[in-house]
């Protein structure tokens, strides 16, 4: 294990400050933010630009909305809980079945119980706002439980991994795969512990792990290799990202996707201000890749077309 951020420097890393003031400022105009800072209405605009995405059993809108709780999940096993306006894995809750004694008593993504008063209060905290980029009052999405796809059992701890893509004026120019830990209970957002690998754009394979900034081969609770899985359905995923730039119009994009087993690709959120840990995890900088974009750049090419171009233009280093 080394360090690998000091590496990095090197290697045309692309800086917060640079990515503030050149990315986001000019390529992310304001007005366009609530189409991805609410997950709903990311939701509608990506099912009305043919995506899938996981399923919405339903929205509470406000605290009078919570009684309808329990009916909404009453026939269901799995689902996950989260706010409209989270990041970075903050008040999202896993459910991945029932106590098998009661039946108003769910089981999350660590094993550990909650009660439906606890998932009500924890319901009244999101539409409080206690997990809101802004701070304001939120919604609380219900929504269907991905089931992942075998390809990760091995290198998943109690969680589903996704897939972050990094999309350039159109262009999808780096990924990583996010491998949920024991640390990360559920989520596969780096900060909460979860393991980030790079990925080959051209194979759609993993490449070596990183966590906190360090490398690691192997998966920290499971000990099996994270390097040199193939990624199913990469063609889908890679196009569907690409598609994010005309569903959004944003030029600097983070889409993150999900590999359900019966359902394939499913497109889980968007952001406007992904993070640049991405490129540790690859190990490797995005700015010759976005200057490559600007030189190729064809205003007439289609999702397909520009997914197709990233598969050729970036394997790994
Ligand atoms: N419907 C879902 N099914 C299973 N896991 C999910 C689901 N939604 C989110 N997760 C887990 O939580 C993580 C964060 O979810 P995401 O919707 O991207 O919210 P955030 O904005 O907080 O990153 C995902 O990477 C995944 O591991
Ligand atoms: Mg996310």
């Amino acid at each position: 294990m080394f360090g690998v951020a000091r590496e990095l420097r090197k290697r045309g890393v692309l800086g917060l400050n640079e990515r503030n003031a050149e990315l986001i400022m000019s390529l992310n105009p304001r007005r366009l933010y609530p189409r991805v800072d609410d997950k709903v209405l990311t939701k509608e605009l990506a099912l009305a630009a043919g995506m899938a995405v996981p399923d919405l059993y339903g929205v509470i809108a406000n605290q009078g909305d919570i009684r309808g709780f329990a009916e909404i999940v009453e026939t269901l096993e799995s689902f996950v809980v989260k706010p409209a306006q989270g990041s970075g894995g903050d008040g999202i809750v896993v459910i991945t079945g029932r106590s098998k004694r009661k039946r108003d008593a769910f089981r999350m993504a660590s094993g550990l119980l909650v009660s439906t008063e606890e998932l009500e209060y924890h319901l009244s905290n999101i539409v409080g706002g206690q997990y809101s980029l802004s701070g304001n009052r939120d919604k609380a999405i219900i929504e269907y439980c991905v089931q992942f796809d075998p390809v990760f059992a091995d290198v998943s701890y109690q969680g589903v991994p996704d897939v972050r893509v990094i999309v350039y004026r159109g262009y999808p120019v780096m990924a990583m795969v996010r491998l949920p830990t024991r640390a990360s209970d559920g989520k596969a957002n780096l900060h909460q512990g979860a393991v980030g690998a790079g990925v080959d754009m051209c194979e759609g394979r993993t490449l070596e792990g990183v966590r906190e900034n360090l490398v690691v081969d192997e998966h920290p609770d499971t000990g099996a290799l994270i390097e040199g899985l193939s990624i199913p359905a990469w063609d889908t995923i890679l196009e569907s990202s690409a598609r994010g730039y005309e569903v959004t119009g944003l030029g600097y994009l983070g889409v993150d996707m999900v590999i359900d087993r019966v359902r394939g690709p499913l497109i889980l959120e968007m952001n406007a201000r992904p993070g640049l840990s991405i490129q540790i995890a690859n190990q490797t900088g995005l700015k010759d890749r976005l200057r490559l974009v600007d030189r190729e750049f064809d205003a007439e090419a289609d999702p397909a077309a520009r997914a197709a171009f990233a598969r050729q233009a970036f394997p790994a280093a």
